[in-house]
């Protein structure tokens, strides 16, 4: 199942804040209904948040199709910045409601545009399961058998329309054949490594061991680690990688072991526009979510809390950036302007 689809004219998604508890569906059919999901992390994961910022835009078009072109244009830009700055971190948002802008802004009539932004929706949602098997392919070509492998947060099919960007490395490493086990991190606070990563795995029978965040450098000292390998958010055209906050220590504990670090994204997580990571927004969230654990308090209620959703990776501590068109090496300035579309 594609983890966001269309059913008719609605966006249904598998809600991930249900999980692993209950797979859930829930359905969008307004603009503000989809903002809601991705804010609230229903949808999430930075190639997920491109397909549901091109449905986001659709959702649009269909609610103001009755309108005159020119009004129809301006409504539905209005909401096609909204869907953008519904989260700063992830690049794909963006740029999935970009592909969408050049659509209707292209096109005659609200009909017309209804039309080409429901293909193209499904054009991007297609494109992102194939993308992700390209690229799994190229990174299982660094993977061996016998390899202890550990991720970071959830870049798998959840995070993805499907398939995945660092679990796609790990699947398409098992499909051919090779024997490797996944320690995956809790991440803290929310959690995606064992509500999500430990899920996806758990169900395509994938050998996996859960970690707390803090465990990382012990497993690393005790050789049971060979390989790093994580998804990203926004990548800098040098290199530097915005991902889940945590990644930077992993990446520093990986340097410090002599252990491979891999990025796995599609290239269209790289902003070529940003010369560096410095320039990356960096999501704020709030406090509660560090206060708490599923509502419930963990801290006292007044503690002053800092949230940062994401943190950035230096170029420097990254072996390699897997992408849909090969794999990166450094200088990254250079082999990754070869990937630019
Ligand atoms: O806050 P989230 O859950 O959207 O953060 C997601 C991540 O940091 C993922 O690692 C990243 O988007 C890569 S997903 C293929």
């Amino acid at each position: 199942m594609h983890t966001i689809f269309l059913k008719g004219d609605a966006v249904v998604m598998i809600d991930q804040t249900r999980l692993p508890g209950s797979l859930t569906l829930h359905t969008c059919e307004t603009v503000e209904c989809l903002i809601e999901a991705i804010q609230s992390l229903r949808v999430r994961g930075a190639p997920a948040l491109g397909a549901a910022g091109a449905y986001g835009v659709f959702l649009s078009a269909i609610a103001h199709r009755h309108r005159t072109h020119e009004d129809f244009v301006r409504a539905v830009s209005a909401d096609a910045d909204a869907i953008a700055s519904a989260r700063p971190t992830a690049v794909n948002l963006s740029w999935g409601v970009d592909r969408q802008r050049n659509v209707f802004l292209a096109v005659a009539t609200p009909p017309e545009a209804v039309t080409a932004l429901r293909q193209e929706a499904e054009r991007i949602a297609e494109e992102d399961v194939r993308t992700n098997r390209r690229l799994g392919k190229a990174g299982a070509a660094l993977i061996e058998s016998g390899d202890g492998i550990l991720t970071h947060c959830n870049a798998g099919a959840l995070a993805c329309v499907g398939y995945g960007t660092a679990l796609g490395v790990v699947r398409a490493a098992v499909e051919e054949g090779k024997r490797i086990h996944v320690y995956v991190d809790e991440t803290r606070p929310l959690c995606q490594g064992s509500r999500l990563t430990a899920w996806e795995l758990q169900e395509e029978g994938i050998p996996a061991t859960l970690i707390t965040d803090s465990m990382a450098g012990y497993l690393m000292s005790t050789g049971r680690i060979h390989k790093v390998v994580v998804g990203a958010d926004r990548i800098a055209a040098n290199g530097d990688v915005a991902n889940k906050i945590g990644t930077y220590g992993v990446a520093v504990l990986a340097r410090h072991h002599g252990i491979p670090f891999y990025v796995a994204a599609p290239v269209s997580t790289i902003d070529y526009a940003l010369s560096d990571g410095s320039g990356i927004p960096i999501e704020e969230r709030d406090p509660d979510e560090v206060r708490r654990w599923q509502g419930v308090l963990n801290a006292p209620p007044e503690i002053d809390v800092l949230n940062p959703a994401f943190d950035v990776t230096p170029a420097y501590l990254i072996s390699s950036i897997i992408t849909e068109e090969g794999v990166a090496t450094p200088p990254f300035e250079a082999s990754l302007r070869r990937f630019k579309p």
